[in-house]
């Protein structure tokens, strides 16, 4: 989900005309403004179309700036320094203490074409300073930031060329800076979503130049009509109300199987799209990406939940509460996005601010990218903390979504538990109650120990997925797979537990049990028990089907209680199917007087 970077340029599609349209803007105008929604590329143009394209010519100057923390003046005049350095091959001049415009001007001799200087997340220096009054350029000091930049841009000979990139939400602040809208958006780009046709370069291009870069391997390859697919499957499955296609239009152009060609698509769902398409089919040794394996991952919506699925399941099992917590502030339910800072969110959820700034700057950080700070706004102009949001609009609905099936997680967690309490309080109680009917004992001994054991493997699921998203790589595998082999690794860790526990006491060997003639007995645990993780599998399975399908609500454990003795039935049934094994064995093995009688015959001292 990471933005292109410069050296990605070779990789980078889909933006060769806004590429054009910022360098023409930026080399004819000392200020220019780009702005555009959350996520919409703005970064990854900056970095990967427009630095990558003026170091193609030799001599040519850029910079990518977002270094808003701190000494702002200083962290420019060492980038700038930098960069001439590198390209005019002048030694780096020391940011001393003179202004910005002046440090700049020195290089006025050595540069034939004015440097590029891209300011990104713009956004970012009102987070990191957020007492920025509008700039008095008479009164204010000199070396803070805002009036440095002013100073730059109204120096006459300065060979510097500013171009100030921010998220469309925050605009409004550059009035701080400028006092007036109208100076600076003289210059002024808004970045657009993809367009179709740009979206399908964005698919095949950086696979053709990928297989360029490996001449001798063999090349992964795109199956026929595949970006195309890609395309419509984000038009017609859009999420984002913004994307949304007035109904007469899609039935204009044919409904939601056509490309459509005013319905834009979203970068991040692409990414996330094809990244996913990549681990499905390269992960597995296939060298075509197929439309079959996109149309077998899922809707875009699951595709985004499984992202963030992946993601929040690297933190540990408190800070997912507190995440949790949080996100019913940070996104609504009706799916907006609110701004909120550490200190509103420790009053609504009533934790401690340090905790809750632990998680959130968890979030914010590179391997996981579900929040990011954005700029402060002071109410009468006062200081507050900084505010975060969810990283890119893209991620809310996966983030609604795993919220929901946390919560509704919990509460079955807490059901299941309950249950097994129940069941072995029955266990406890039949077996001290004179004279309790021995099938109804056979049944709450049986029904104990399949519930313990289904507890038992999903604690070991849980462990299990847990790990293998924490291995390097290991976010990228795809959450069925990991399902799959945890649910395994889960059924064969309880048989063998279960295989422990119920080693007929004295017995010393496989041996001693069939000549004591009952190892078949003993090996009638094993269907019994995959029947217990089977109960188990179809317990989670019905639990998920409620959350994420039926978006039942479990307000009390009722439901959870439910499915638990249901799956359990359907064990007993299948137990009792299984029963029909030959007459010398014993359906009893479970009770303890089987065991020990086990125990008599079979071991000769
Ligand atoms: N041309 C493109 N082709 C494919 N993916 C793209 C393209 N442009 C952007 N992306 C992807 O879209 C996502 C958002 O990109 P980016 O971070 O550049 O957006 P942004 O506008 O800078 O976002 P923000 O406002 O949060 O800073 C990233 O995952 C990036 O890889
Ligand atoms: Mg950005």
């Amino acid at each position: 989900m990471a933005a292109f970077e410069e050296r990605d340029g070779p990789l980078f599609f889909g933006r060769d005309r806004e590429a054009r349209v910022v360098l023409d803007h930026v080399y004819a105008s000392r200020l220019t403004v780009l702005s555009g929604p959350s996520g919409v590329g703005k970064t990854s143009l900056l970095e990967a179309g427009v630095a990558y394209r003026v170091h193609q010519t030799p001599g040519r100057t850029a910079v990518v700036f977002r270094d808003w923390q701190g000494d702002v003046v200083g962290n420019l005049k060492r980038a700038i320094g930098a960069e001439v350095a590198r390209v005019a091959g002048v030694p780096t001049a020391d940011p001393d203490d003179s202004a910005l415009a002046t440090y700049a001007s020195r290089f006025a001799p050595v540069l034939d074409v004015p440097l590029v200087l891209l300011l990104d997340q713009f956004e970012e220096y009102f987070v990191f300073h957020p007492a920025t009054q509008r700039v008095d350029l008479l009164t204010m000091d000199s070396r803070t930031f805002p009036v440095a930049l002013m100073h730059l841009l109204a120096q006459p000979e300065c060979p510097i060329h500013v171009l100030i990139a921010i998220r469309e939400d925050a605009l409004a602040m550059l009035q701080r800076l400028a006092g007036s809208m109208a100076a600076v958006l003289r210059s002024y780009i808004q970045l657009q979503h993809l367009k179709p046709a740009a979206a399908i370069d964005a698919v095949e291009g950086p696979l053709e130049a990928f297989n360029r870069s490996r001449p001798g391997d063999e090349p992964i390859r795109l199956e026929p009509g595949l970006a195309e697919d890609v395309v419509k499957r984000l038009q017609s499955e859009s999420i984002d109300a913004d994307l949304a296609v007035p109904e007469a239009t899609s039935q204009a152009v044919g409904g939601v199987d056509d490309i459509q060609v005013d319905v834009s698509v979203q970068a991040p769902y692409l990414q996330l799209v094809m990244q996913r398409l990549w681990a499905e089919e390269v992960g597995r040794g296939s060298n075509t990406l197929r439309r079959a394996s996109l149309r077998r991952m899922g809707s875009v919506p699951q595709i985004v939940g499984d992202h963030i699925d992946r993601s929040l399941a690297r933190l540990n099992r408190s800070d997912r509460e507190i995440a949790a917590r949080i996100f019913q502030y940070l996104v609504t339910p009706d799916g907006s996005m609110q701004a909120l800072g550490v200190g509103t969110l420790a009053f609504y959820t009533e934790l401690p601010d340090d905790r809750i700034a632990s998680v959130v700057e968890r979030l914010c950080r590179s391997d996981m990218r579900v929040l990011r700070p954005l700029a402060a706004s002071g109410i009468d102009g006062g200081e507050r903390d900084a505010r975060y949001e969810v990283f890119y609009r893209a991620l809310v609905p996966g983030i609604l979504d795993w919220r929901w099936r946390h919560v509704g997680e919990q509460q079955l967690t807490r059901g299941r538990w309950m249950v097994v309490g129940v069941a072995l309080l029955a266990m406890v109680a039949s077996e001290l109650t004179p004279g309790f009917p021995g099938a109804l004992l056979t049944l709450a001994r049986s029904t104990g120990l399949l519930l313990v054991h289904a507890v038992l493997l999903q604690q070991v699921y849980a462990w299990f997925y847990r790990f293998v998203v924490a291995l390097p790589g290991g976010h990228t595998l795809s959450a069925h797979r990991i399902s799959f082999v945890g649910g395994v690794l889960g059924a064969v860790l309880g048989l063998l537990w279960l295989s422990v526990t119920q080693w007929p006491a004295g017995c010393r060997s496989i041996g001693d049990l069939t000549s004591a003639g009952y190892a078949w007995n003993y090996l009638m645990l094993m269907p019994t028990m995959l029947v217990g993780s089977v109960a188990f599998l179809a317990m989670r399975a019905a639990g998920r089907f409620a959350l994420r399908v039926a978006h039942v609500r479990f307000s009390t454990g009722f439901l959870t209680a439910y499915i638990a003795i249901v799956g359990a039935s359907a064990a007993l049934t299948a137990y009792a199917l299984l029963g029909r094994w030959p007459a010398n064995a014993n359906i009893e093995i479970l009770q303890p007087s089987v065991i020990s009688d086990c125990a008599e015959l079979a071991v000769p001292e």
